[in-house]
């Protein structure tokens, strides 16, 4: 009994650790990326679980979709069915993946929408920079250069998303006022056909001034190409994104390759934010804007210094977090020692004061068992005794009756002679 009891301890205490675990990361997140091969979607993830590390009750589960939609739709239906408190969409398309969101809208699953837009407003918010204005700033930042004369090459890219199809549009809308700026588009589908297509227009048209690309990746993969068929070109290349490090749009900025990019943030850490306002049931609004800024020798310079200081303080906050882990987690081992030694202690303590009552209840029953056996004894000897008397007696009746026999026979015997 005892022993089961303190089994019950050790169990209960062992329970009782992994339940504090649980409660550590009772806010789960999910996050379906749909593209998962540049350094735009990789800051996003980071910058995502970065934010998500400032909160130690929030649980970041990334899903990859890598380009396929219906990976993607297959995505959001696990995440629904996880039953997660808030799902982060970056969609790859505008149109298939409606039902699901719908699906998740009808359960209560809160969905913000990041980067691409969707055709539906079943979702609780969006939140991204304004991808007109980016095709705008690049539209203004050609005319200003050219004071309205010029021959561009715009590299389009996947026209079937809103990126694709706003920043265009955008860029049109202002170079559309200035008739001596002449446009061609080219659409961009991967890196292997911009090669020949883009090679064409070089060959077609020789006084480019300008190439405006879908991002900073597609314009400097036409830089490298430019420059390899006509080395010393004066073509200006501006691109899209504007992200900070080694291959970032600042730094190409900064070595002269580009003429300038447009800043398009992530939305990474403000999505966090967004996702843990929805959940604390603050009211948030449908559209969240990020701001985005042209990025050109002017403050490239001032941009990546202030780039770099931010992530200095976010590696800072990694380490800190990093350490506060790694304490955690030894606190937490420790913790769960303790407490099994605690539980053990116990198990000893009961089994200590079992064999002591145990000991107790053995010496009276021996106590007992003894007096029983004294008690049989003297009934035994009593009955030895008694057994004693009864054959003396008995003796004792055989003899009379033998005496007596022998005094009635002589007699007798002579009676009988006589007669
Ligand atoms: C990365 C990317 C970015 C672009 C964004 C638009 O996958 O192409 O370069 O700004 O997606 O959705």
């Amino acid at each position: 009994m005892s022993k089961r009891i303190s089994i019950l301890l050790v169990l209960i205490t062992l329970f009782s650790c992994d339940s504090n675990e649980n409660r550590k990361k009772n806010i789960s997140i999910g996050f379906s990326q749909s593209i998962n091969n540049d350094i735009w979607r990789k800051s996003m993830d980071h910058a995502m679980e970065v934010e998500a590390s400032l909160h130690p009750d929030v649980k970041l589960t990334i899903y990859n979709a890598d380009r396929n939609v219906k990976k993607q739709i297959r995505d959001i239906d696990k995440m629904i069915e996880q039953g997660m408190d808030v799902i982060i969409i970056a969609p790859y398309e505008s149109d298939s993946i409606i039902p699901v969101i719908e699906k998740a809208n009808l359960k209560g699953i809160p969905v913000v929408i990041v980067d691409r837009k969707i055709n539906t407003t079943n979702y609780t918010a969006f939140l991204g920079a304004d991808n007109l204005e980016v095709g705008k700033i690049a539209g203004k930042q050609i005319v200003s250069l050219s004071k309205g004369h010029a021959n561009v090459v715009e590299i389009r890219a996947e026209s079937i998303t809103s990126p694709g199809i706003e920043r265009s549009s955008g860029f049109r809308q202002i170079t559309g006022q200035y008739p001596n700026i002449k446009t061609v588009s080219v659409d961009f589908d991967d890196f292997e056909s911009l090669n020949s297509k883009y090679v064409k227009i070089l060959d077609s048209i020789p006084n480019i001034d300008y190439v405006v690309a879908f991002n900073d990746i597609i314009a400097y993969k036409a830089w490298k190409i430019t420059k390899k068929k006509r080395p010393n070109n004066k073509i200006k290349f501006i691109g899209v994104d504007g992200l900070s490090g080694p291959n970032g749009g600042v730094q190409l900025v900064k070595d002269g390759i580009l003429a300038g990019t447009i800043l398009y943030p992530t939305g990474g850490a403000e999505s966090i934010k967004l996702a843990l306002r929805i959940i604390n049931k603050e009211i948030v609004s449908k559209n969240n804007k990020l701001s985005t800024i042209l990025i050109d020798s002017l403050n490239a310079e001032i941009m990546s210094s202030q780039f770099d200081k931010i992530s200095l303080q976010q590696s800072d906050i990694e380490k800190q977090e990093n350490f506060i882990r790694v304490q955690n987690e030894k606190y937490s081992s420790q913790n769960s020692l303790l407490k099994i030694s605690i539980a053990l202690s116990m198990m000893l303590f009961s089994l200590a004061v079992y064999s002591v009552y145990s000991r107790i209840i053995i010496s009276r029953k021996k106590k007992e068992l003894e007096k029983t056996n004294e008690k049989i004894i003297s009934q035994r000897n009593e009955i030895e005794k008694f057994a004693k008397e009864l054959k003396q007696s008995n003796e004792a009746k055989l003899n009379f009756f033998t005496g007596l026999s022998h005094e009635f026979k002589t007699p007798i015997t002579l009676i009988m002679s006589y007669v």
